[in-house]
């Protein structure tokens, strides 16, 4: 079955979708994006991630390209056209095509791209099982990462490092060694007396979608959280640490550096929140 991409009001094939080269997006990482769980026929947490979205837009002064009702209308479209009832919608919105110049140009068109893929969940399912490693990196990104913008370097370097060292995310530690989050992930540990500890998301991460619903996972569940910085030490020595995303949902995180965490083995608190994850989150059955 071909697949198909909505490019600028338009349903293509995928194989044929393309943007202009003067696209913002391409020239200078000049736009925004997101990415939301399609998981059994529902799109997850659907609202939050356009609210997001509509953030990010007005932080970097981006006309939305469309009503957001339309924009519904696309992403349901581009999920049922590509049959994807387990996977991932892709959404990016750039500044439009314009003649290369670094300042905002006066008349260009915000342009829209959604794509959606199945994904494989029995990888996921299988990684929920044996956790994952993680590395460390320095942080090198720009103050402005609450931001969901495409401008991603950082994060690519870091992962292909992470992929090179047989580990699945990096996360970025800060010059006073506080973890700040994953290059795609946010990062989480669990005390020895049962607490959640997540650096605070005003700054210097993004707030994941994710995390939001977990603290209403965790409320549901009768776990306390800390909003709180830790460091690669506290988290080697805690009881679990685990990572969220709209990619993985919950999941645990069993190696740093090489070093072991615990048992090595995923803990029971990420597999409570995992578990009780779908149901908490908001559920959009695709038409
Ligand atoms: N990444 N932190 C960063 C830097 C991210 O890129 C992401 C998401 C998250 C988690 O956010 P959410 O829970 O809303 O997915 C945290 C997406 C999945 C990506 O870039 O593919």
């Amino acid at each position: 079955m071909p697949r198909i991409a909505y490019v600028n009001g338009r349903y293509v094939p995928h194989r044929d979708a393309a943007v202009h080269i003067e696209d913002r997006g391409y020239q200078f990482a000049d736009g925004v994006y997101e990415v939301c769980e399609v998981a059994r026929g529902v799109i997850v947490d659907m609202t939050r991630h356009l609210d997001r979205l509509d953030r990010s837009l007005r932080e970097l002064e981006i006309a939305w390209p469309m009503s957001r009702r339309t924009l519904e209308i696309a992403i349901h479209e581009v999920i049922r056209r590509n049959r994807v009832s387990d996977g991932l919608v892709y959404l990016q919105v750039t500044r439009g095509v314009a003649s290369r110049d670094h300042v905002f140009p006066a008349d260009a068109k915000p342009a829209m791209v959604i794509t959606a893929k199945r994904t494989d969940r029995g990888t996921l399912a299988r990684r929920w099982e044996s956790g994952v490693k993680v590395i460390t990196v320095p942080e090198n990104r720009w103050e402005r990462v609450d931001i969901k913008t495409i401008g991603l370097l950082p994060n690519v370097l870091a992962k292909q490092k992470a992929k090179l060292a047989g580990a699945l995310e990096a996360w970025f530690v800060g010059a006073d060694g506080v973890v700040l989050e994953g290059a795609s992930t946010n990062a989480w540990i669990v005390t020895k007396d049962g607490v959640l500890v997540t650096r605070p998301a005003d700054h210097g991460i993004l707030r994941g979608v994710t995390r939001t619903t977990v603290f209403d996972v965790a409320r549901k569940e009768g776990l306390s959280i800390e909003e709180r910085g830790f460091t690669v030490e506290e988290a080697l020595g805690a009881r679990e640490a685990f990572i969220t995303s709209a990619t993985t949902v919950v999941m645990p995180v069993v190696e740093i550096d090489g070093r072991v965490i615990a048992n090595g083995h995923p803990g029971s608190v990420s597999m409570t929140l995992r578990k009780a994850f779908f149901d908490v989150a908001e559920k959009t059955p695709v038409w």
